[in-house]
């Protein structure tokens, strides 16, 4: 091979290896000028962190309320009742529920019931559901079985308490508000209620229209 071919494939390993020199310096050195920025403005803006003082305002505080007459878009969350379980501006839970019950509500409540919290609390909400089975059988001795929604205690509580319940969760059981959305949660409360009346109905609460199918029923 002629001499000046060599010296040019030299040349050119030598060339390839500055940037792979130029990376490992970038990597492994610490520079004392901020990083050069190709665009600028949205790198370096003049912004607030939550809840700290800035002299801008006159009360110091960079956080401002909304001006009056704002209008809230899709989270107003304006009526306790329907929104927290409670009393207009007050902390007792309503005793009554805040939305019409009717077949509707119930589908829904029955079918959401079954999705989120039959695995723990059972179908007929005996607080018997797999997971409760599962958890009993290995026997690790930490856990907290899932209340009987149909006992008497839960039968106790007003509506509002066990929207709340669903909301927040309670003790060992988890919130279900990012999962479930508010007219769900009724949804889910009315099916409770259901339930729990299930238990102590006769054939006479049923309405007569519904009653032959129900008869059927025991003597298949
Ligand atoms: C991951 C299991 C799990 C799921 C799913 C679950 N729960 Fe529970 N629930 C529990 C446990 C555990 C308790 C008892 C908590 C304790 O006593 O520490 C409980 C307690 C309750 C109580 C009794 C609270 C009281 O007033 O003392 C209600 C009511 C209830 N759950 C309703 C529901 C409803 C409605 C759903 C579905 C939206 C649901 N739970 C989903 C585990 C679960």
């Amino acid at each position: 091979m002629p001499r000046p071919l060599i010296s040019i494939g030299l040349v050119l390993v030598a060339l390839t290896l500055v940037p792979i020199g130029c990376i490992y310096r970038a990597r492994h050195s610490v520079k004392g000028q901020p990083r050069i920025q190709v665009v600028y403005d949205m790198d370096n803006q003049y912004y607030y962190k939550a809840q700290s003082a800035d002299d801008f305002f006159a009360d110091g505080r960079s956080m401002r309320t909304p001006v009056d007459g704002t209008v809230a878009r899709g989270d107003l969350r304006a009526g306790d009742p329907f929104f927290r379980g409670r009393v207009e501006g007050d902390t007792t839970f309503v005793t009554e529920f805040p939305v019409t019950v009717d077949q509707d509500l119930m589908h829904r409540g029955q079918e959401r019931f079954q999705i989120f919290c039959a695995p723990c609390h059972g179908l007929s909400g005996n607080g018997n559901g797999v997971v409760n089975i599962r958890a009993t059988a290995l026997a690790e001795g930490t856990w907290t079985p899932p209340s009987d929604l149909v006992g008497q205690s839960v039968v106790d509580r007003p509506v509002g308490h066990i929207y709340n319940t669903i909301t927040h969760g309670i003790r060992n059981m988890p919130s279900y508000k990012n999962q479930i959305d508010p007219r769900d949660r009724w949804a889910i409360v009315a099916y409770v209620r259901a339930l729990q009346l299930s238990r102590n109905a006769s054939l006479a609460d049923v309405p007569a229209d519904d009653r032959a199918a129900l008869e059927n029923l025991g003597t298949r």
